[in-house]
């Protein structure tokens, strides 16, 4: 296990494109192992690998009910691990967005403890490569299709806030690279 640091806005490499993988070997499972170890103890509900460093098409996601928000774990034993339900998706390309769309109030470990509302479309349909290097679908609605949605964006470039006002974004991109000044912060981009 090995969590690597997340990094933040502004920092530029949050804006690169990331290159498709080519290859899905131990390497890139291992990779995919500690991007997830990263996210869970974040914690968040989705990861894409530019956040770690890594300009790869490649986004871990865990939409699922943790143990602490669930009403059904009150009375299990403290050692009793959440449920848990990674989603590995490699090369995901979106390939059908819904017409209706829904709000969600969003957050990005890129951006932390800052929240907005996004309105995207409520369902969308992805392919993927799996960790076994085999090719999937998937059809998402909900909370689901909205973070595969803000994940996949992660992979060219695109974050939250560019979905939301100007004047909003100014304001949070402002106040992060204030305090990256002030605690010398070393962008890797
Ligand atoms: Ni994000």
């Amino acid at each position: 296990m090995s969590i690597k640091p997340i990094i933040l806005i502004p920092d530029p490499i949050l804006r690169v494109h990331s290159k498709p993988v080519e290859q899905v070997d131990d390497q890139l499972r291992g990779f995919l192992d500690d991007m997830l170890d990263t996210m869970y103890d974040a914690p968040g509900i989705g990861l894409a690998a530019i956040q770690v460093g890594e300009p790869l098409r490649v986004v871990t996601v865990d939409v699922s009910p943790k143990a602490e928000n669930g009403q059904e774990n009150d009375d299990a034993a403290e050692d009793i691990e959440p449920a848990k339900n990674p989603i590995f998706l490699i090369n995901p390309e979106i390939v059908w967005q819904s017409d209706e769309t829904s709000v969600y109030e969003e957050g990005c470990l890129s951006i932390p403890e800052y929240y907005a509302d996004v309105e995207r479309p409520e369902s969308c349909r992805v392919k993927f490569v799996d960790r076994e290097g085999k090719q999937q679908e998937l059809e998402a609605s909900g909370i689901l299709a909205t973070c595969i949605q803000h994940e996949v964006d992660h992979l060219d470039g695109v974050l939250f806030v560019d979905h939301i006002s100007k004047l909003k974004r100014d304001m949070v991109i402002k106040k992060f690279t204030k305090s990256a000044k002030q605690d010398g912060r070393k962008f890797i981009g």
